[in-house]
């Protein structure tokens, strides 16, 4: 691999900024084979230099891949001019990934972030079958024949088609909760489906991704970083 920057190899990691990677330097607590590497600018090969920061090693990765815990009121994009994004809630090294799929600015939930466009794609393409999960709160009861609905597939009246889909009732009131199971993500596509039903959706929260469950130790608006094992079952859907 290429040789980069010593500040930009630690920094990409999530943990220490470039600034503050390069005051450790400057203090001898950054090591690379064996010996202290005071300026931050020495470029190395990240895949093959052995770099121990405040005597702990740093274990690369080539790629980058964070969970978020979604708050409403946060675009799922990278960039908009209308209000602020999900980057807005990572610390400035990670702002160079982007979202996996969007939800909804009022959507909560989990929100995968990536640098690793190839494997994001796939997860994203209803080829993949790669279930989305969803707990949706909805105006209205829902009922057996609305789950029969999903279960065939839908065809809605503004011309959205559906693959099937397996909506569960959680509970069946003036307001009902559902689990809701999608192998696609078309714009607005939960919220379209219930509200086709006349069961609009008052909140939606998404809680799985294939085989990973939104992290409940995490709160609104914190992230943490996947671990290998993660990674390596979100390769094993694809
Ligand atoms: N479906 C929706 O309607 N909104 C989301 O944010 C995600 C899925």
């Amino acid at each position: 691999m290429a040789k980069e920057r010593l500040d930009k190899i630690i920094a990409s990691m999530g943990t220490w900024s470039r600034r503050e990677v390069k005051e450790l330097a400057r203090r001898g607590q950054v090591t690379v084979n064996g010996a202290a590497v005071r300026s931050a600018e020495e470029k190395f090969d990240p895949e093959t230099a052995d770099i121990f920061v405040n005597g702990e090693a740093l274990c690369y990765r080539r790629n980058t891949w964070i969970m978020l815990n979604k708050p409403a009121g946060y675009l799922s994009a990278t960039e908009d001019g209308r209000g602020e994004t999900v980057l807005d809630l990572l610390p400035r090294e990670l702002r160079r990934l982007f979202p996996v799929g969007r939800l909804d600015k009022d959507t909560e939930g989990l929100l995968l972030l990536t640098d690793e466009g190839g494997l994001a794609h796939a997860l994203l393409s209803p080829k993949r079958h790669v279930d989305k999960v969803y707990y949706a709160r909805t105006a209205g009861r829902l009922t057996e024949e609305d789950c029969r609905a999903f279960a065939q597939g839908m065809s809605l009246l503004d011309g959205l088609q559906c693959l099937p889909a397996r909506l569960e009732i959680l509970s069946a009131g003036e307001e009902s909760e559902a689990h809701v199971t999608l192998r696609e993500g078309k714009f607005h596509q939960v919220k379209r489906m219930l509200a086709e039903r006349g069961k609009p959706v008052v909140y939606l929260e998404r809680i799985q991704m294939g085989n990973l469950p939104l992290d409940r130790g995490l709160s609104r608006g914190a992230f943490r970083f996947l671990t290998e094992l993660e990674i390596a079952s979100l390769r094993a859907l694809v």
